[in-house]
């Protein structure tokens, strides 16, 4: 391994690529998956059948819509019903039309970082549900978050959806916990979905897909690298490979160099040399339990209220409140 990487105000994702890579064992974070063809692969993964989540969470939606919405407070009451990360709006449309059907005072403010996201949903809000009072917001969540407590003093219900909280390890995810718990007032409340542990082969078809999408999602992050920082992986010397630990509930992907080999980074004048069958870590898809949630929240100053499942109880979405 040679780094001479000693430049000054380089980006986060040249930083964070080069500590990776020359760490061991090796690893890049999942959140650099998402460029605009990790974005149209994160799409098609979810439209899979072997990616329960999304429709599990859509059931839960469907079938305890009323539910749901009782939890978040009375019609008179009022609140800012927000959302982290934008989406198609598909599983949130459920909500906002049972809202408007009971005559709920409210306003959907979707929070995410790509403008395009949110001006795709907004306009797609303003034709197919018109009547509803929608505000998108660009940014970072927390910036956003703090913002938003110091200008309204409507209650707050936040949503975070399809288990992107199971993307972080649990100091990670208790640490963004803590940070929700942070600019939340006392009668705020936050309503979030959890993976739930299961038979281990459901889990590791669900990140190994048959038709291969997951495979070229994970291999996606090496063509980044080679566009924005010149490198030359070959995606076809590395494959994709899913691990599940039912003890932990830690789904890993990973990719794997099929031979010993050297990669050039040549914006991180960076060589990378790989023995046969080493690994790059990718990312972590968490899978819980009710203890794990209590336990998460627990530690962030928060408590669980009450939660909604799927038939299967495959998913379940948390509704969660500051502690008393
Ligand atoms: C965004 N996140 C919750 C997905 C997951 O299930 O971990 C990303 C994903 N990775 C592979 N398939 C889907």
């Amino acid at each position: 391994m040679n780094s001479k990487n000693q430049k000054v105000g380089i980006s986060n994702f040249e930083k964070e690529v080069c500590e990776g890579l020359t760490a061991f064992p090796k690893y890049i974070s999942s959140k650099f998956f998402y460029d605009k063809t990790g974005d149209a692969l994160f799409q098609k993964i979810m439209a899979l059948p072997e990616y329960y989540l999304t429709n599990a969470e859509f059931e839960i939606f469907t079938k305890h819509a009323s539910g749901i919405i009782s939890s978040f407070g009375s019609s008179e009451e009022g609140f800012d019903l927000i959302e982290l990360g934008a989406g198609d709006g598909k599983k949130t449309k459920v909500l906002l039309q049972e809202l408007e059907n009971r005559n709920y005072d409210f306003s959907y403010m979707p929070i995410d970082i790509s403008k395009n996201a949110i001006n795709n949903l907004v306009e797609n809000l303003s034709v197919e549900m018109p009547t509803v009072h929608v505000e998108g917001h660009i940014g970072e969540y927390f910036e956003i978050l703090d913002r938003l407590k110091h200008i309204s003093e409507r209650k707050k219900v936040v949503m975070v959806l399809g288990s992107n909280i199971g993307n972080l390890l649990h100091p990670k995810a208790i640490q963004f916990l803590k940070e929700l718990n942070n600019i939340m007032n006392a009668d705020d409340l936050v309503f979030i979905g959890f993976d739930q542990k299961k038979d281990p082969q459901k889990i590791l078809d669900a990140y190994n897909d048959k038709s291969g999408i997951t495979a070229a999602f994970n291999k996606n992050v090496l063509t980044r690298i080679n566009r924005e920082l010149s490198a030359n992986f070959n995606l076809d010397k590395f494959i994709h490979w899913e691990a599940y630990d039912p003890e932990n509930g830690t789904a890993k992907s990973y990719l794997v160099s099929t031979e010993k080999q050297i990669v050039d980074i040549d914006l991180l004048s960076l060589e990378v040399h790989f023995e046969a069958w080493e690994s790059i870590h990718t990312e972590i898809s968490q899978k819980y339990d009710d203890d794990i949630v209590t336990w998460l929240t627990k530690e962030s100053g928060l408590e669980v209220i009450c939660s909604f499942a799927d038939e299967n109880k495959e998913y379940k979405n948390y509704v969660i409140q500051k502690t008393n």
